[in-house]
C-alpha cells in the first residue's frame, strides 16, 4: 500500500513539474511584450497560478510540442523569394519554409513586416524564425544565429537604360550619385559604408526605390539580383549592370537561445537538399 502511494505521489509530482515548465514557455509569447521566465520561483501546478495567458491565436515563440505552428517573419515584397499572390504570400522562401514546417510536424504561419524589424522580432521571440532572402553577415550574427545557407544572393545595381553609370566602378569614381536601397538590407549597409550615408536613400520596399529611380530622383538602386530582375521586368527603361556589387549567402535566422529549433531547421534543410526539394522549388521560381 505504501509503495503504491509513493508511486502515485511521484507521478503527481512529475505532472506538477511538467505543467510548470510549460507555463513558463507559453508566457514568453504573445503581443504583450511580456517575458516571464523565472525558473527560481517555479511552483507546483496546483497553486492557482497556472492560468495560461489568453490565447490570441498567435503561437509565436512556442517551439515546444505544445505549439502546432511555426511562425516565420518575412518582408513579402521580394520576388521571387516572398511576395503576394492575392492575399497569399508565396515564393521560394515561403515554399521552403512550408517544407521545413512539414518536417517538424507544424503548420507554417507567415508574418509580413518591415525587413528592418525581422531580427528584432526573432530576438524578442514574437516569431520563431526569420526568412527573407536574408544575407548572413558577421554583424547580424551578433544578434541571431543563422542556419546553413539554402541559396546564394548577389547585390546588383539597377540603372536607367541611358544612365552614365555603366559599371560598379563608376559608383566609386569622382561623380556623386544618389543610391536607393531597401532600409536595413545589406545593399543599404554596404552602400552607406562605401558611398556615405548622405548619398544613400532608404526606402521601406525595394519597389519604392525603383519607382524613385524611374521618377528621376535617384541615380541607381542596389538590391538583390533576383528581385532586381523582377523589378526591371515590371518597369520600362531600366537595366541591371552586368558587374555585381557583392556576393552573399541567404539563411534562416533564429534566436540565439533557440538552438533546438536551429538544429531542427538545419536537419530539415539537409534532408530537403538531399531530396532535391530545394532545387525543385528554386527551379520553379527562377527559370
Ligand atoms: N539580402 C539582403 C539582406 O539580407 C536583402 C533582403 C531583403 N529581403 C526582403 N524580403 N525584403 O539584407
Amino acid at each position: 500500500m505504501k509503495k503504491i502511494l509513493a508511486i502515485m505521489l511521484a507521478v503527481l509530482m512529475v505532472f506538477a513539474i511538467c505543467s510548470c515548465g510549460k507555463k513558463e514557455e507559453t508566457q514568453t509569447n504573445g503581443d504583450t511584450n511580456e517575458t516571464v521566465v523565472d525558473n527560481n520561483d517555479a511552483q507546483p501546478a496546483d497553486d492557482g497560478e497556472d492560468a495560461q495567458p489568453a490565447d490570441d491565436g498567435d503561437d509565436a515563440g512556442e517551439t515546444d510540442e505544445e505549439s502546432g505552428t511555426l511562425v516565420m517573419a518575412t518582408n513579402a515584397f521580394f520576388k521571387p523569394y516572398e511576395y503576394y499572390e492575392g492575399e497569399e504570400i508565396v515564393g521560394i522562401d515561403a515554399e521552403i519554409a512550408a517544407e521545413i514546417a512539414k518536417k517538424l510536424g507544424k503548420e507554417l504561419v507567415i508574418e509580413d513586416m518591415e525587413f528592418s524589424s525581422i531580427i528584432t522580432a526573432v530576438q524578442e521571440g514574437s516569431v520563431d524564425f526569420g526568412m527573407a532572402g536574408m544575407t548572413v553577415t558577421d554583424e547580424r550574427k551578433e544578434s541571431v544565429n543563422f542556419s546553413s545557407s539554402y541559396a546564394n544572393g548577389v547585390q546588383s545595381i539597377i540603372v536607367k537604360e541611358d544612365s552614365p553609370i555603366t559599371t560598379v566602378d563608376d559608383l566609386f569614381g569622382d561623380a556623386v550619385y544618389k543610391i536607393g536601397v531597401q532600409l536595413g538590407t545589406t545593399g543599404d549597409i554596404y552602400a552607406s559604408d562605401d558611398f556615405g550615408a548622405e548619398n544613400v536613400i532608404q526606402y521601406s520596399k525595394g519597389n519604392e526605390a525603383v519607382l524613385a529611380l524611374v521618377g528621376g530622383s535617384i541615380d541607381c538602386v542596389i538590391i538583390d539580383n533576383e528581385p532586381a530582375k523582377a523589378l526591371v521586368a515590371e518597369n520600362e527603361g531600366l537595366k541591371i549592370l552586368e558587374t555585381s556589387y557583392a556576393d552573399e549567402d541567404y539563411a534562416i535566422c533564429v534566436a540565439k537561445e533557440n538552438t533546438e529549433l536551429l538544429d531542427q531547421i538545419n536537419v530539415a534543410i539537409d534532408e530537403l537538399t538531399a531530396e532535391g526539394v530545394i532545387d525543385a522549388i528554386v527551379a520553379k521560381y527562377i527559370k
